[in-house]
């Protein structure tokens, strides 16, 4: 990693500043997962729907399994392991680690059961607690551990994706979560924000936690543009639709109208009827269309082709950290709804007269960018293991910014970069605009 830690080379200041210290901050991120886990049943966790999700019993393991091989392992070596095959059951593509259980194959795993998997995180956490009070502090230990942390936040967000997805997959269509308030904001204009350009230097610059594909931080240049103010809306795709859009060649790229054609594509991932007849599947079950609230589980084709109906263009990566550095942070802050907010959805823009410039930068979806995702200048993967967790996945998928209604607060930044492939649709993903000036 060529981060430095988000969790502290002294703990004990942090904990003297208020701040959570270490142990505060593993139990913390662990007790997440198991709250997110908490309304399934031991069904609802072994089942996969297919290959790219995983059960969420999978996903209990296989963090704990990141703690168990590349902190426990490294510094207590003659520490037993576990279970001696979970090595390879839960290794989910490290190959300098050794063999993996086939991904598709993840919800053939009957055993072990849950109550086991819940028995190896209560093993790897007292194992974990001990390790940390014996070696926090020490900046090695504190970027492997910040690792492991922001690993299991990301696992976090594919909990909630998978078992949507799952959930969809039953015709009873069940509710993860009972609906929340449906107070919603009314809609806001769709506005743009002039940015000037130039030369200016994007990634992260080694302070705090980051992962390693966000750096080298580097100067790009580039050119006047504009920044949609928020994120499409459901009302806004509706149009795109009712005018043809998943029947008009031209708007597509090649590769996305052969998908459009292969799959039969005629609206989002979940959302099903036609024409006005709309409803969407959600994480609280069945609900109507929230038209001011942005469209969410498209793919970057259908983002593509939404942006050349439109008239524009998606935004490039640069061009969407360098507007977000230039944001105050009361603009992030504003009803930024990520997954503590407990919506689960994404939810309409605040209204116009209470902020100035983009809003939802951070939270409701994650926004496709045109930026295919790639190495910075610079940019080395750690030796070892660790290196496979970002740099080999750079080839055939494009850059996602800003977090979604799904993602963990404290685990974005202006330099986190997400990237899916251009067909993906599972994830919160979604559509803000850009323009060239
Ligand atoms: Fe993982």
């Amino acid at each position: 990693m060529e981060s430095a830690c988000l969790l502290t080379h002294a703990a004990g200041a942090a904990q003297a500043a208020g701040q959570p210290g270490l142990h505060e901050q593993y139990d913390a991120v662990r007790a997440t997962s198991m709250t997110l886990a908490a309304p399934l049943g031991a069904e609802d966790c072994q089942a996969q729907s297919m290959p790219d999700c995983s059960p969420v019993k999978w996903h209990l393991a296989h963090t704990t399994w990141f703690f168990e091989t590349f902190l426990l392992s490294r510094f207590l070596p003659s520490r037993a392991a576990f279970h001696p095959q979970y090595r390879m059951l839960f290794n989910s593509y490290y190959n300098a680690i050794g063999d993996k259980h086939p991904r598709p194959q993840r919800g053939l795993l009957t055993r072990p059961a849950l109550a086991e998997i819940l028995e190896y995180r209560r093993h790897v956490d007292e194992g974990m607690r001990a390790l940390i009070g014996r070696l926090g502090g020490e900046p090695a230990f504190d970027a492997l551990l910040a690792l492991g942390l922001n690993h299991e936040q990301q696992h976090q967000e594919l909990i909630l994706t998978d078992v949507k997805h799952l959930f969809h997959a039953n015709p009873l269509r069940p509710a993860y979560a009972p609906a929340g308030s449906p107070a919603l904001p009314p809609g806001t204009p769709a506005g743009w924000t002039r940015f000037d350009g130039g030369a200016t230097r994007i990634g992260h610059d080694g302070t705090g936690f980051a992962f390693d594909n966000e750096g080298p931080a580097h100067e790009v240049l580039l050119q006047p543009y504009y920044l949609a103010d928020r994120l499409v809306t459901q009302h806004e795709y509706l149009e795109f639709i009712r005018d043809g859009g998943y029947r008009r060649p031209e708007l597509w790229l090649s590769l996305g109208w052969e998908r459009v054609c292969a799959e039969g594509w005629e609206a989002p991932l979940y959302w099903h009827g036609q024409r006005d007849q709309w409803r969407v599947f959600t994480l609280h079950g069945m609900q109507e269309l929230e038209l001011q609230a942005p469209v969410t589980h498209v793919s970057y084709y259908e983002a593509d082709a939404y942006a050349r109906w439109a008239r524009v263009r998606l935004p490039r990566e640069a061009e969407w950290e360098h507007a977000c550095r230039r944001l105050p942070a009361s603009v992030h802050a504003l009803r930024a709804n990520l997954l503590e907010s407990g919506h689960l959805d994404p939810r309409p823009a605040p209204p116009r007269k209470e902020h100035r410039g983009p809003v939802q930068m951070y939270g409701d979806t994650w926004e496709w960018t045109c930026s295919a995702y790639g190495a910075y200048p610079g940019f080395r993967p750690d030796p070892g293991a660790v290196g496979e967790y970002n740099g080999k996945f750079m080839c055939n998928q494009y850059v996602l910014r800003g977090g979604s209604c799904a993602t963990p607060r404290g685990h974005l930044r202006p330099s986190y970069r997400n990237f899916f492939p251009p067909e993906a649709r599972w994830q919160f993903t979604g559509i803000r605009l850009a323009r060239d000036a």
